[in-house]
């Protein structure tokens, strides 16, 4: 693929830099994305029945194990080119802020810091009661893990349907994305809200927004640049292109 001039131009001159997440930018890391046909878990499993709180409360065991499943795909998982690109993409922008919908930490392990996660992260366990982090318990055993404080059921520490996104977190991203120069939006199908606003926010606030995904989804008619193509594939790219242009203006 190749990458527009103009793009490069603009992401070399930027001084604020926003990117949003979605599931695509791990689906090639061997993390099932949400909505793709086959593939999403969407397409599998019903949300209703184990990613919502009172799913949890009908059937514990259920939600606790297609987490569990979960976990351990993330587990084994590794990041791939696009989670290392974005690390350096964070090098080169003067200001850079990296906003995620995804729960598997991926990214961190790359390498890239201060992360705003919004939908929480799968590898961090919480009592459903009193909400607080436990960082002690186990997978393994019949019974279902218990919180050692209250003795109530743990839950992942993920934002499910019908809860709200964590408040400091949604409000960084919306300061993040209403005050950059160039918005990449990776990966995401832009179809879930508030997460799904960001980049409209950033169009609104005169920013260049980039899209790169293989599918057209609710952005892609808005976006000034689309780049149709698998984030493992596109983002080495265009972080290439953009190491030559700097280093050309040197
Ligand atoms: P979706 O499954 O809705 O969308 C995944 C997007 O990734 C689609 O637009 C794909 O075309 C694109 N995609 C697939 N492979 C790709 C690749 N290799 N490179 C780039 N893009 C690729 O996932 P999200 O948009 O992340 O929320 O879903 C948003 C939220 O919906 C999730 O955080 C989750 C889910 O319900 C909660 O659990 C709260």
């Amino acid at each position: 693929m190749t990458i527009p001039g103009s793009l490069i131009q603009r992401l070399a001159a930027a001084q604020r830099v926003t990117v949003l997440t979605g599931s695509g930018v791990s689906a090639e890391s061997g993390v099932p994305t949400f909505r793709d046909a086959q593939t999403g878990l969407w397409a599998k499993y019903k949300p209703e029945e184990l990613a919502t709180p009172t799913a949890f409360r009908r059937n514990p065991r259920l939600v606790w194990e297609w987490y569990a499943w979960r976990r351990k795909i993330v587990a084994e998982a590794k990041p791939n080119p696009a989670h290392f690109a974005l690390v350096e993409l964070a090098r080169i922008a003067p200001k850079f802020h990296l906003i995620t919908q995804n729960v598997d930490g991926l990214h961190q392990r790359a390498g890239s810091e201060k992360v705003i996660e919004l939908h929480g992260n799968i590898t961090r366990t919480k009592c459903f009661d009193e909400d607080t982090i436990i960082s002690k318990w186990s997978d393994t055993g019949d019974v279902l893990p218990k919180c050692p404080h209250c003795g109530g059921l743990l839950r992942p520490d993920v934002v499910w349907f019908e809860e709200p996104l964590p408040e400091s977190e949604i409000s960084l991203a919306q300061q993040a994305s209403g005050s950059c120069d160039v918005f990449l939006s990776i990966g995401t199908s832009t179809v879930v809200y508030p997460a799904a606003a960001l980049p409209f926010l950033a169009l609104k606030s005169g920013a260049i927004v980039v899209e790169i995904n293989p599918q057209p989804t609710p952005l892609t008619e808005k976006a000034q640049f689309v780049l149709s193509g698998a984030a493992g594939a596109v983002l080495p790219e265009l972080l290439a292109s953009l190491e030559s242009s700097i280093s050309s203006r040197k």
